[in-house]
């Protein structure tokens, strides 16, 4: 795409009890929280030391609730559906009215999101590209969701649905997905090689792999800290992702 892609995107809420019925204001807090992380306007994106302020990037993608549904009529971008699961696992059911859940909006044309409880210590989980249109888009814990009403610390900057969504638009972890070890690669030239995942807030800089001297890259999106901790994508993130939106999910764009 050339200038900047709009991806409209469907908040399905699905909730068992009254409190997982999130707020609308909690959903539009989460788009905030997207325009800026993909735009690399967020005010926190400072944190990055000097050595690694040169790789942000703003990936010119945005996101907007949808404002047609599927059959042309107005929408908030926001359906509702209560739900007998108490709590939902990284199995789709919450994909499918089948299930307990609810069905997307068509994949070509949506980014569909369910926010949902979910058990197991799990904030959320998405789909790469190119899967069956069935179970595309991502899921995430409702109290991971946005930065107001249910959302709760550390993970209370709506940076886990950035994250979702950098892995719906191809991204791979950073650490490349090999445990501890130094052989993975998330495919992309300019984050540095990385033994596994960082968690918490580290102090900078973590070496492994022989990444020295500024080590791995733990300010960005696609790594596992908690979300004041996570503030960037790269360019080869951003070219990874534009490739995507011009390739395998070239219909969503407008
Ligand atoms: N564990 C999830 C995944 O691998 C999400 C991690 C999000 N992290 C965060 N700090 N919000 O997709
Ligand atoms: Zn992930
Ligand atoms: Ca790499």
């Amino acid at each position: 795409f050339g200038g900047v892609v709009r991806i409209p995107v469907v908040v399905h809420v699905v909730w068992n009890t009254d409190a997982q019925n999130i707020p609308d204001e909690q959903v539009h807090s989460q788009i905030d929280v997207l325009n800026q992380d993909f735009r690399a306007t967020n005010a926190d994106r400072d944190i990055v030391p000097e050595p690694f302020s040169r790789l942000i990037a703003d990936t010119r993608i945005e996101f907007a609730l949808a404002t047609t549904d599927p059959d042309g009529q107005p929408t908030s971008g926001i359906t509702r559906t209560r739900a007998d699961v108490t709590a939902f696992d990284s199995d789709d059911r919450v994909k499918s009215a089948a299930t307990g859940g609810v069905d997307p909006w068509p994949a070509d044309r949506y980014l569909n999101i369910w926010v949902c409880q979910l058990g197991g210590g799990l904030l959320g989980y998405a789909q790469f590209p190119g899967g069956p249109p069935e179970t595309d888009g991502v899921v995430c814990l409702h109290t991971g969701f946005g930065t107001t009403g249910t959302a709760s610390a550390p993970f209370d900057l709506g940076r886990t649905t950035t994250h979702e969504i950098g892995h719906y638009l191809n991204l791979f972890h950073i650490w490349g997905d090999d445990g501890t070890g130094c052989a993975g690669t998330d495919e992309v030239a300019d984050t540095p090689n990385a033994g596994g995942p960082n968690f918490g807030v580290p102090s900078f800089p973590h070496v492994t792999c022989g990444n020295g001297p500024h080590g791995d890259l733990f300010y960005d999106y696609m790594d596992y800290t908690d979300d004041r901790g996570m503030v960037m994508f790269t360019g080869g993130q951003a070219a990874r992702m534009a490739a995507c939106l011009d390739g395998v999910r070239n219909s969503l764009g407008q």
